[in-house]
């Protein structure tokens, strides 16, 4: 309940505020675990193995965060003098407290993202320093999917492939969302939300997957890669503080996460489309069309300044959603047709829409 209504609390801040199901309880309870510092966690072993193959890559490594599983990806690519090209707001170079810099001495060289998230192929290149000692060494790209909830556009992930390769550069994925990036695109093509997975996954050599957003478990990343790349990886989880011991319980989350989490991420995205439909033509604000489980809006006209207000009318309500620079709801595992009415309604009596 919310202490300021009767009503239940609705949490559409983040999907990361999921709760673990009965089911994810049920399987994290029953877990085999081990030493993983040993090697010796089989459910974290099994985990490895399985989203390795999942996304057709050699080897894994299970992550207590996404932000260290960028940063084990980033440093495993790039040493002390080198650079990583990166999206102006992506979250591996703006929100991730600039730990490749702090920590690894690497150099960020940020670029302003087009409208769709994808970093322009000409301008990427026209960043690519020279051989020649007034510059750091470009060694690997990073691009972010879903980026803001929306999807790159598989043509594009396979001409950046294609691209980078070419260059000679290493290619890194934030795929946080990389599942809901592959549902929306199994969606549209007819095909399976794990197939899309792999496809896009296949145009990078690393890629970083969160279980802890809208795959529902209470923590965990994983990191995919070469077998070199995830040992490198690897001694660098350790020096990050992340040699964990039974970590099994989590892994035992994850995989639950992605046998049974990922096709679901479908309704996520149904309820963020009802959503939407259900807040168009409110005078004042502006959205785009949601992609996936994201829907950020914008205030705009003489509705410019209501931000704050409608984030406290909406609290007030029970519902919390985030307004940092522009309002943000998600939709996830927790939220139902019902809170979204609810929702929607809400929002319409503040405007008297
Ligand atoms: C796109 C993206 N990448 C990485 C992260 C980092 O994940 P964590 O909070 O587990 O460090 C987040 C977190 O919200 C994210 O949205």
């Amino acid at each position: 309940m919310s202490a300021l209504t009767s009503l239940p609390r609705i949490d559409l801040r983040s999907d990361t505020v999921t709760r673990p199901t009965p089911g994810m309880r049920e399987a994290m309870a029953q877990a085999a675990v081990g030493d993983d510092v040993f090697g010796e966690d089989p459910s974290v072993n099994a985990l490895q193995e399985k989203l390795a193959n999942m996304l057709g890559f050699e080897a894994a490594l299970f992550m207590t965060t996404g932000t260290q599983s960028n940063f084990c990806g980033l440093l495993a690519h790039c040493q002390r003098g080198d650079e990583y090209i990166v999206g102006q707001m992506a979250h591996c170079y703006r929100w991730e407290g600039g730990g490749a810099a702090v920590f690894g001495s690497v150099q960020p060289q940020p670029l302003t993202q087009q409208a769709n998230g994808s970093l322009d192929l000409a301008e990427i290149e026209a960043a690519i320093k020279p051989d020649d000692a007034h510059f750091a060494k470009t060694k690997l790209i990073a691009l972010e999917n879903t980026w803001g909830g929306k999807v790159l556009p598989q043509s594009y992930l396979d001409e950046f492939s294609a691209f980078a390769l070419q260059k000679g550069l290493g290619r890194h994925l934030d795929g946080a969302r990389l599942f809901n990036a592959a549902v929306a695109q199994a969606n549209a093509s007819g095909t399976s939300p794990y197939d899309e997975a792999k496809r896009i996954a296949q145009c990078f050599d690393s890629v970083s997957v969160c279980f802890s957003k809208g795959l529902g478990t209470p923590m965990g990343s994983a990191l995919c890669g070469s077998k070199e790349l995830i040992a490198k990886a690897h001694r660098l989880r350790k020096m990050a503080g992340g040699g964990w011991r039974q970590a099994g319980f989590m892994a035992a989350a994850a995989t639950y996460a992605l046998d049974h989490h990922v096709l679901r991420m479908a309704e996520d995205h149904q309820l963020m489309q009802h959503l939407a439909q259900g807040l168009s033509g409110i005078p004042g604000l502006q959205f785009e069309s949601p992609e996936t489980n994201i829907l950020f809006i914008d205030l705009v006209g003489e509705s410019k300044d209501k931000g704050p207000a409608l984030q406290k009318y909406l609290k007030q309500a029970g519902i919390d959603i985030t307004g940092f620079y522009r309002l943000r709801l998600v939709t996830h595992l927790d939220v139902d047709r019902a809170a979204i009415d609810r929702t929607i309604a809400t929002v319409r009596q503040f405007f008297n829409a």
